[in-house]
């Protein structure tokens, strides 16, 4: 299964929330792959905390310059041999594969998705991935992107059929996150637009879109309890938000969960294990919302077409 991870906006917790969804499908034995194809900022490997490629891999090495021709084999990391982090480490022995393909440090300036070498690479990338790995997970830059122009060109359903490819949407519990989301969806030179011209039915591509909302707050027992006027005023702004992700069609429909606000994240991007959780650190709550991402995500009938 190919699945890219995109937002509108940078910020939402793309990178954060894929990089813990991929450590949480190989706790559950699926062998993940996890590429770092945000050509702005490369953040994964600070994120499974792999030193040598804290700000991506030497130029030369990575996505990017394989993208561009200049490598014929872009890094693999095995992320629990290679972490720095003790706790990650120590799962090594269970769960399935987890491998990082960082970008370059520096990034990749000037590619074009009108390159068809380009588009052919990241195409024969991804299936060789995806033959060895049963989820690869592309972190693509935000916005109406070229890597998200590359990645929808080189899995266009005619090019790899019978192939599983998902698009994951991540934005944040806000008013214009909401609008931006649905922006790259629905929007003009949006995934759906874009999609359609490259040979996907609309009810196909939209079949494969799910949104993920991160960091939402919850209006809590106490909240409610206090029956005071922040707790009403946070009531209604939640369902006012409700009502307008079902209007603009990121309701519970096309949603595949959401993860609560967590201060260890507000804090510091990184992989929340469990050990955070029985220290008392993060709360548990964020590991079951990665946990159920990660069932969701593998669960067939979450894509089965309605
Ligand atoms: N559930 C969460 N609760 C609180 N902060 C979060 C949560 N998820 C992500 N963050 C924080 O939000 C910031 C942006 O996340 P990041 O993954 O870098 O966004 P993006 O990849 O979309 O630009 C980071 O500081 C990250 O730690
Ligand atoms: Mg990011």
């Amino acid at each position: 299964m190919i699945v890219f991870a995109t937002s509108d906006k940078g910020g939402t917790g793309r990178s954060v929330t894929s990089c813990n969804l991929a450590y949480r499908l190989g706790l559950r034995g699926i062998s993940t792959a996890y590429l770092d194809f945000d050509f702005g900022s490369p953040t994964a490997g600070a994120l499974f905390e792999i030193g040598s490629v804290e700000r991506g891999t030497q130029p030369g090495n990575g996505l990017h310059s394989y993208l561009r021709g200049h490598n014929s084999l872009p890094q693999r990391i095995d992320v629990r041999a290679s972490t720095n982090r003790d706790g990650l480490r120590r799962q090594r022995s269970r769960g399935g594969k987890l491998v990082l393909l960082p970008g370059d440090e520096g990034g990749g300036e000037a590619m074009s998705a009108n390159d068809p070498q380009v588009v052919r690479r990241c195409r024969e990338l991804l299936l060789d991935l995806d033959a060895t790995f049963k989820v690869v997970i592309v972190d693509l830059s935000a916005g109406r992107s070229v890597a998200m122009q590359i990645a929808l060109e080189a899995t266009r359903p005619q090019d790899m059929p019978g192939k599983q490819v998902a698009w994951l949407v991540y934005h944040r519990w806000t008013r214009q996150h909401l609008m931006a989301a649905q922006g790259l969806v629905h929007g003009p030179k949006g995934l759906l637009k874009t999609g359609v011209e490259l040979g996907y039915a609309p009810d196909e591509m939209l079949s494969r879109i799910r949104f993920v909302r991160t960091a939402v707050p919850r209006v809590t027992d106490e909240h409610a309890a206090s029956g005071g006027p922040q707790a009403a005023w946070l009531i209604k702004q939640n369902d006012a938000l409700r009502s307008l992700a079902a209007e603009y069609r990121l309701g519970a429909g096309a949603l595949l969960g959401e993860t609560p606000v967590e201060p260890v994240l507000q804090w510091r991007e990184q992989i929340v294990l469990d050990a955070d959780v029985n220290a008392g650190i993060a709360h548990r709550a964020t590991v079951e919302a990665f946990e159920e991402l990660a069932r969701r995500l593998w669960d067939r009938s979450t894509w089965v077409r309605v």
